[in-house]
């Protein structure tokens, strides 16, 4: 399956999860939009585009099981998230409640706009290893006082790779009249998502992740009764729109002056082929090599996995535990004497006895053998033998 991806074939590639891979076929199609949109720039712009986005959008909702009005298509999460963000209003007593395995660029959002407002962002701890759905639940909700207004969570961890109860979360964030904020960048068509059943208030996804879209396609989904809260972030022809559409929502969010939607409207075509490719089981067989390599991993480098190793807590990437004085440097000797791409990470989270534990992350999608892991077994055994870079 390798050969469906333009991934360079010298590199062994065990990050996906940072930006995604496009399969051929995919990206083909993205191209054919994007060509479209060159031999007649006005009439696709005008015209072919807004049609496609519709299609692209109903299909989506399709996939999420939500309304295609509900959704709108962004470039990123970030840029979903200072969307609402910008928009909250928050005052100085309010606070924000979400964990600490957050990803850096919606800690720094958040803080951002806290700061401006005086309210206050709180990171709850949640303890690693993860062992059960309940530890999380209970740990969770110790931060919870009478200021709390919103509940911020990923579904998947960036540094932790770790999948969150969140349903039960936003079940119980309902209960408290708390708005509910999910962060599933890593989520669709990698982990079950029905919008529907989630019910929660505001989520935001990356297609170009799990679902192989070329880059730069991400959804935000805001509940009815929520839209009106957001303006734009961009001004452009759809605030106060001339010709207004029977959705606000989609006038404010879809029309920002002159840009290529090429990406976005890839997703109808991005589903049949993984319809077509037979994913559910791909999903599976990535799952397993996960949590093969995750034991097998922690074993070598004598550490331990960071939650029970499972379905509940794992799909496909797994966090390993490392301890290495320079995340930058390891990462790069494995880049460049070893041609593996991986990330490595520096946190802030305790764990057996270190205050700021480092992970090296495995992703694996359909192109990721088991000979892969065994590749990155040897080069940090050689790492090891070699250098201090590991301990
Ligand atoms: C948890 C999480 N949120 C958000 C993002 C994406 O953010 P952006 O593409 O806007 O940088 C990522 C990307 O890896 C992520 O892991």
């Amino acid at each position: 399956m390798k050969d469906l991806f333009y991934l360079n074939k010298d590199i062994t590639f065990l990050n996906h999860g940072s930006f995604g891979a496009c399969p051929k076929p995919i990206f083909e199609e993205y191209q054919k939009w994007q060509l479209e949109l060159e031999k007649e720039p006005v009439q696709f712009i005008t015209v072919e585009a807004p049609k496609q986005l519709k299609r692209s959008r109903e299909a989506l909702a399709n996939f999420l099981s939500c309304h295609a009005d509900d959704l709108v298509y962004v470039q990123n999460p970030s840029t979903a998230f200072n969307i609402i963000i910008k928009n909250l209003k928050l005052n100085a007593a309010d606070e924000i409640l979400t964990t600490n395995h957050e990803y850096g660029a919606m800690d720094r959002t958040w803080n951002y706009y806290c700061r401006k407002a005086g309210a206050k962002y709180v990171q709850q701890k949640i303890s690693i290893p993860l062992l059960s759905k309940e530890q999380f639940i209970e740990e969770f909700w110790k931060g919870l006082t009478p200021k709390t207004k919103i509940v911020f969570i990923s579904q998947i961890t960036s540094p932790t790779a770790l999948i969150f109860p969140v349903k039960e979360i936003c079940e119980r964030a309902k209960e408290l009249g708390l708005m509910t904020i999910v962060d599933g960048a890593h989520v669709p068509h990698h982990v079950d998502l029905n919008l529907s059943e989630l019910k929660a208030d505001i989520y935001t996804g990356a297609c170009h992740k799990w679902m192989l879209t070329p880059k730069g396609c991400s959804f935000l989904y805001v509940k009815r009764e929520f839209q009106n809260l957001f303006d734009p972030l961009i001004i452009s022809w759809g605030y106060e729109a001339e010709f207004p559409s029977h959705s606000q929502f989609l006038d404010y969010h879809e029309y920002q002056g002159t840009r290529d939607s090429s990406a976005f409207i890839t997703v109808p075509k991005a589903l049949e082929f993984l319809a077509e490719h037979n994913w559910t089981e791909v999903k599976k067989n990535c799952r397993k090599l996960i949590q093969e390599s995750y034991i097998e991993m922690c074993d070598f480098l004598n550490t331990k996995p960071i939650c029970t190793v499972s379905d509940e807590f794992l799909g496909q990437m797994c966090s390993i535990p490392i301890k290495t004085p320079d995340v930058i440097k390891l990462k790069g000797v494995l880049y460049n004497d070893y041609k593996i791409q991986i990330p490595v990470m520096n946190t802030l989270l305790d764990f057996e006895g270190n205050s700021n534990q480092q992970f090296i992350r495995i992703s694996a999608q359909v192109y990721t053998r088991k000979n892969d892991i065994q590749i990155l077994k040897n080069a940090l055994g050689d790492i090891r033998k070699k250098s201090n870079l590991i301990s």
